[in-house]
């Protein structure tokens, strides 16, 4: 392990609703460059960590499958390109968890065949110093706040580790559908495991597109080691194959309102400032 101390810091929970942004405009500071450079050394080093454990092999092998199945099955002509969203990364040059989690993004990206230049990314915690390195290795850095609301249009990996329920919530109204849907691929926290923790009754209320879908949708469990269980821990890639979406009631796509969560307690995502 590289700085195996910063194990401690990794947190664990999930964070507490905030509306607008968390952090300031940080101040260019003279040794940036120099952090930066520190950043993608390590991002490096967790690469070829990655690579010698037996479970990047096995997510290589899964994740293709799926993603091959996906695009076979949802594309028609030759706009078969994948992009892919990241949400909720973290501060991945101060938390190891974060860092692995995007080192273990940029060997997905690679193996999979998507240009890293197709890969956005958004965290509202994010330091300018962050977003400047993310863009040095070639991702795009979004500057919107989407709340996780984003209308898919090609296949789409949303890699959102460890990530809050309303950002999946939200992803699964804006493209609450059966036809797009199927376009949707979510490498995140497993949707069993969500309903697992939650009282039926609560998933329902707050989280509806989340409880209208876990019956219907086919997720397939990563595995990991031991080692990097606090990284990777309840990871699954969730598809949403058309004929099982068909399955569901027709009225279930009818008008589907956007989430507002006044009910919840600790919504565990930032929202964008109100206009
Ligand atoms: C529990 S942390 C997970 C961080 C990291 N992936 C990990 O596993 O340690 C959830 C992350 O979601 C981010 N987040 C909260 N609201 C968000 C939003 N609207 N869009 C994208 N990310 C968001 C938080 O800033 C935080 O970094």
């Amino acid at each position: 392990m590289a700085d195996s101390t910063e194990w401690h810091s990794v947190r664990r929970g999930r964070g507490g609703a905030r509306r607008g942004k968390l952090s300031q405009p940080e101040k260019p500071r003279p040794d940036e460059s120099v952090d930066r450079a520190r950043d993608r050394r390590r991002i490096t080093e967790a690469i070829n960590e990655l690579r010698c454990e037996d479970f990047w092999t096995e997510w290589k092998e899964i994740m293709s499958g799926c993603l091959a199945d996906t695009v076979d099955k949802t594309v028609e002509g030759p706009d078969c390109f994948m992009e892919c969203v990241c949400y909720g990364l973290g501060n991945f040059s101060s938390s190891v968890s974060a860092r692995y989690q995007l080192a273990m993004l940029l060997l997905l990206l690679d193996a999979l065949q998507i240009a890293v230049g197709r890969c956005s990314l958004y965290d509202p915690v994010f330091t300018v110093s962050e977003c400047e390195t993310l863009r040095e290795l070639g991702f795009t850095v979004l500057s919107e706040n989407e709340e996780g609301k984003r209308a898919v249009h090609h296949p789409t990996l949303f890699y959102l580790m460890h990530c809050g329920k309303a950002l999946y919530n939200n992803l699964l109204w804006k493209n609450w559908s059966p036809q797009i849907l199927p376009k949707v691929i979510v490498l995140g926290n497993s949707f069993l495991g969500i309903q697992e923790r939650m009282l039926q009754r609560e998933l329902e209320r707050d989280y509806r597109f989340l409880s209208d879908v876990i019956d219907v949708c086919e997720e397939t469990s990563l595995p990991c080691s031991q080692r990097f269980l606090d990284v990777f821990n309840d990871t699954a890639i969730i598809r949403f194959p058309s004929h099982k979406l068909h399955k569901l009631p027709e009225s279930i796509w009818n008008e589907p309102s956007e989430p507002q969560y006044e009910h919840c307690q600790d919504l565990e995502i930032i929202q964008r400032e109100p206009k």
